[in-house]
């Protein structure tokens, strides 16, 4: 079974040692291994044994019978969704990672994969490693979901939690940068735009119709000083980047910001570059998931983890339908 990746960047590398290292895993889940026949990116990667599968051109991917599925770390809309897209219409499976496609080109993408009888899956776009979309399409299906909030950004969580440790914000964001946790701009994250486009893919899962994550009332941590956390830390209070979605008769209700929460609440123990995820079910209540938001591995084995449903789906012979439409 052959894959190939769009980027070798923070993620797209650490997909390839999520299924080198964890080939035996791979196996026995598929039957079968997974050989990375490409991987796309400009760089070249002196002494690296990626050098071996390296190409530059889209046209080797996508003219390659054999790739069954193509997974995107590229990150940016373009020409990451004319890439995309191509995999797609010759019925190619995809997987991405990238949040800005997914909310931008979700409903597009998914017909597509529908229209070509093959997968589109994200689960690495919402929480890095935190499997909280198919947790929310799988295991919660039968579930009126009332609510989902949380913390969505891991590079604004790390800054929060660096400053209660009496570091400046531009220390910790650069310490968050060079951990690889930011977007290439991390305005994306600091501004809390990040976190709203995981926000509008959860909401759009939850109604079936795309949400523009632009009509998303959002503020980010820009504005949160040192002084400020550590007052709300002498009072027992955390401040934390909350993202929150509440279904109101039918409606999503969001809205993504600072919050002053108690010490003693669960989002308040979420600390450094993990994220947390409280889902509300009308049956089940209340359903918290924790893990790592961002970073090569943990984004990797969420990745991964899609690669093997979609290898798996094709060699049964189906497709999952599109989450949502426009
Ligand atoms: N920059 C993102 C974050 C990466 O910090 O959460 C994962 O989406």
């Amino acid at each position: 079974m052959k894959a190939a990746i769009l980027g070798f960047g923070t993620v797209g590398s650490g997909v390839w040692k999520v299924l080198k290292e964890n080939q035996e895993q791979v196996k026995r889940y598929l039957g079968a291994p997974v050989e990375i026949a490409h991987v796309l990116d400009l760089r070249t990667f002196e002494g690296h044994p990626v050098q071996q599968v390296l190409t530059q051109n889209i046209e080797d991917i996508i003219t390659d019978p054999e790739v069954e599925v193509v997974v995107e770390c590229m990150g940016g809309l373009h020409p990451a969704y004319e890439f995309v897209h191509q995999a797609l219409t010759e019925g190619k499976a995809v997987v991405t990672s990238n949040k800005a496609l997914v909310a931008a080109y979700g409903a597009d993408l998914m017909e597509t994969a529908c229209d070509h009888q093959t997968d589109f899956f994200f689960e690495a776009s919402v929480c890095g490693g935190i499997p909280v979309l198919r947790t929310i399409r799988h295991s919660l299906a039968q579930e009126q979901i009332l609510a989902v909030e949380g913390i969505f950004n891991g590079t604004t969580n790390f800054i929060l939690s660096r400053m209660e440790q009496g570091l400046t914000y531009e220390a910790a964001l650069a310490e968050a940068q060079a951990k690889g946790y930011a977007e290439a701009d991390p305005t994306a994250d600091v501004e809390g735009i990040d976190a709203c486009r995981k926000l509008a893919i959860i909401a759009s899962m939850l109604c079936g119709h795309a949400v523009r994550y632009e009509d998303i009332p959002t503020e980010g941590i820009t504005k949160v000083t040192s002084e400020e956390v550590q007052q709300m830390r002498a009072v027992g209070k955390r401040i934390r980047l909350i993202a929150r979605v509440t279904m109101e008769n039918g409606t999503p209700v969001m809205k993504v910001g600072p919050e002053a929460i108690d010490a003693g609440h669960p989002l308040a123990q979420v600390k450094d570059v993990y994220n947390a995820v409280l889902i509300r079910g009308n049956m089940v209540g209340d359903i918290m998931l924790q893990g790592q938001g961002a970073g090569s591995e943990a984004t990797a084995s969420a990745i991964v983890s899609d690669v093997l449903n979609a290898l798996n789906d094709r060699r049964r012979g189906i497709f999952e339908p599109a989450c949502w439409t426009e």
